[in-house]
């Protein structure tokens, strides 16, 4: 995996936080090219430093690169392509849990705009790669498994990830004979600063608390999570598939 890796390009669109942050730190630190796509400056800013520090001290100057914008917006993509110059894969992990609400709370006008704008982003990834990926790239998107466990009032966030996973085979299949590939993981609860941002999980007690109704004890670690993106891309014979990072969690 590392020699496929080393000397590639990847756009990690959600790279400042969590699994992608956590994906461009293994994919420099086996010597490949990263840009790192997120919103917020101050955070964004933090990770291209702590991106940096993980790869050799030689490396080129644009070894890690971040381009500050919405991975929604095909203008970002083409900044992060434009400013690499090459581009061999991109990982998405940009999302959350936005637009989350009781059906009886939630507005026309919200659910359009949400789906609008959220619905759209695998698209322009998808024009992007198809535009900009050279044969052997691939593209690899970010579900979850509250897909096959839904919760009362996820019904907005859940039918964009179901899209994704939908796109996720559309795509390998539109994509294929460019040589280019397609996959998604679907994560289950992965120790992030998403995570504890839900309620009750803000302390290290209280993620081990809850991970250890797992059947494998504990919540995943982004590194868990990141590795699995960083096999996608490396395995060029794996399309159109989503695998699940979930601790066993749905096995239960
Ligand atoms: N952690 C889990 O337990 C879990 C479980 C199931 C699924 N997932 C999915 O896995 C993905 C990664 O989650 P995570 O836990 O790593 O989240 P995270 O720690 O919150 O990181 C998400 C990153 O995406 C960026 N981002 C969000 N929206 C963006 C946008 N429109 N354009 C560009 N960047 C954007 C954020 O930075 P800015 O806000 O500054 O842009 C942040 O860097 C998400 O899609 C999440 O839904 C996570």
């Amino acid at each position: 995996m590392t020699s496929a890796l080393s000397g590639t390009t990847a756009v990690l669109v959600g790279g400042s936080s969590g699994i992608g942050l956590a994906a461009g730190l293994l994919l420099r630190s086996v010597g490949a090219r990263v840009v790192l796509v997120g919103r917020d400056p101050d955070r964004l800013e933090a990770a291209v430093s702590r991106v940096r520090g993980a790869g050799p001290a030689e490396g080129p100057d644009d070894a890690v690169l971040g381009v500050r914008g919405d991975g929604g917006d095909e203008r970002t993509l083409a900044e992060a392509f434009d400013r690499a110059g090459h581009v061999d894969h991109i990982f998405i992990t940009a999302g959350g849990i936005g637009g989350a609400g009781p059906l009886a709370g939630l507005s026309a006008d919200d659910v359009r705009t949400t789906l609008g704008s959220r619905g759209w982003a695998p698209f322009a990834a998808a024009r992007a790669a198809a535009a900009g990926l050279p044969a052997g790239g691939s593209l690899t998107f970010s579900s979850g498994i509250l897909l096959v466990r839904p919760m009362p009032g996820m019904a907005v966030p859940l039918s964009l990830a179901g899209a994704v996973e939908t796109l996720t085979r559309a795509f390998a299949v539109e994509l294929a004979p460019a040589r280019l590939r397609v996959n998604a993981v679907r994560y289950g609860r992965i120790d992030t600063p998403l995570l504890r941002s839900l309620p009750g999980l803000d302390s290290d007690d209280a993620v081990a608390a809850a991970g250890a109704t797992l059947p494998l004890g504990r919540f995943g670690a982004a590194e868990e999570a990141a590795a699995t993106a960083l096999f996608l891309m490396a395995n060029n014979h794996i399309t159109g598939q989503v695998i699940t990072v979930d601790g066993g969690e749905t096995l239960v």
